[in-house]
């Protein structure tokens, strides 16, 4: 998120370098045996997928491919998207696949709560039978300026709040990530105030795009994609697409944000992406394609105007676009 405080205008080699350069000399780098911890080297060594292979969800991959959700645009290869993560968790850089290993992804529980009919928990598990799996080709746009186009297998979240029966009461989503400093050994870095936090209106939460991820690339997600749960809405910056989520609380105010608590300037409720309202830092009129040596310029809303722009009309002085 480029948030240091003091080097945030500093472009770290992979933003500086074309990708193929960036990772030919990784790649040469493996080759030469400087890897002792094989990770982050755009070559994802097997271990990188560990987790996958005793997923107890693992029979419902790869599920059928909702046509409707196609994209004129080449996806981003996984070992591309498998190491080049943001997982501030587990470290403040975009290495840190190996460190996201150490996450245990069973069991673990899902809690539902605030303004619902009657609070309750239910396991991974059971959330995901009850729920029809299917794959979407998605855009990611962060606001850091890159991109992506990824497979991602789940399930829409409104089918979610369906479950959850909120009262009418209940405006908002917040939307909290485990919390667990001994394994997510970035959450022993004070002054992030863990654990992450991300909302949504029930609006967008029940947007037709809105998706809950479970699997990527045909299987169930690694876990550096934020397994076992996570978020995905395509049209906001990426920092919204909250990883490894245990709770769900229906709420009538609106969620504080982990980065919006950080810096509420740079990184707002919304978070809509928008290539007219830069960054207070950077240009967003443009994106670095992973995987590719291109840039190409930003769209509105990523690309999807259509589904979601009507949310937004008539909202006044908010600031939507970042
Ligand atoms: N969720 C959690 N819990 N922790 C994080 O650090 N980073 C966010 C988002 N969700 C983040 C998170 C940011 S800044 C981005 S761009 C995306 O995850 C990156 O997702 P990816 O690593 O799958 O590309």
């Amino acid at each position: 998120m480029l948030i240091k405080r003091n080097k945030g205008w500093e472009l770290p080699e992979h933003m500086a370098t074309p990708e193929d350069v960036f990772l030919n000399r990784r790649t040469f780098m493996a080759g030469a045996g400087a890897t002792a911890a094989g990770i982050g080297l755009g070559i994802a060594p097997s271990s990188v997928w560990a987790g996958q292979d005793d997923d107890p969800t693992k029979d419902l991959y790869p599920a059928k491919r909702n046509e409707k959700y196609k994209i004129i645009r080449p996806l981003t290869p996984e070992k591309v998207n498998s190491t080049y993560n943001n997982f501030y968790e587990f470290g403040s850089h975009k290495s840190i696949s190996k460190a996201a290993q150490a996450l245990q992804t069973r069991p673990w529980e899902i809690t539902i709560d605030g303004e619902v009919e009657t609070p309750f928990k239910i396991s991974i598990d059971d959330l995901i039978r009850k729920m029809t799996l299917e794959e979407r080709l998605y855009r990611l746009r962060c606001v850091e300026a890159w991109s992506m186009t990824i497979p991602w297998t789940g399930f829409a979240m409104r089918d979610l709040v369906d479950l959850a029966k909120p009262l009418s009461s209940a405006k908002y989503v917040r939307m909290e990530t485990f919390m667990n400093p001994e394994v997510a050994t970035g959450q022993k870095q004070g002054w992030y105030p863990w654990p992450y936090v991300e909302g949504l209106t029930m609006a967008e939460a029940t947007n037709e795009l809105t998706m809950m991820v479970t699997g990527a690339y045909g299987k169930p997600a690694a876990k550096q994609f934020g397994a076992p749960l996570r978020l995905i809405v395509p049209w906001k910056y990426g920092f919204k697409s909250i990883k490894s989520i245990v709770k769900f609380t229906f709420t009538s105010k609106r969620p504080l944000g982990m980065w919006e608590n950080i810096q509420g300037r740079e990184y707002g409720f919304w978070a809509n992406v928008n290539p007219k309202v830069n960054h207070r830092r950077w240009s967003q009129a443009s994106e670095r394609v992973l995987g590719e040596n291109k840039r190409i310029p930003t769209q509105l809303f990523n690309g999807y105007s259509e589904q979601v722009a009507d949310m937004y009309k008539d909202m006044g002085t908010e600031k939507l676009f970042y």
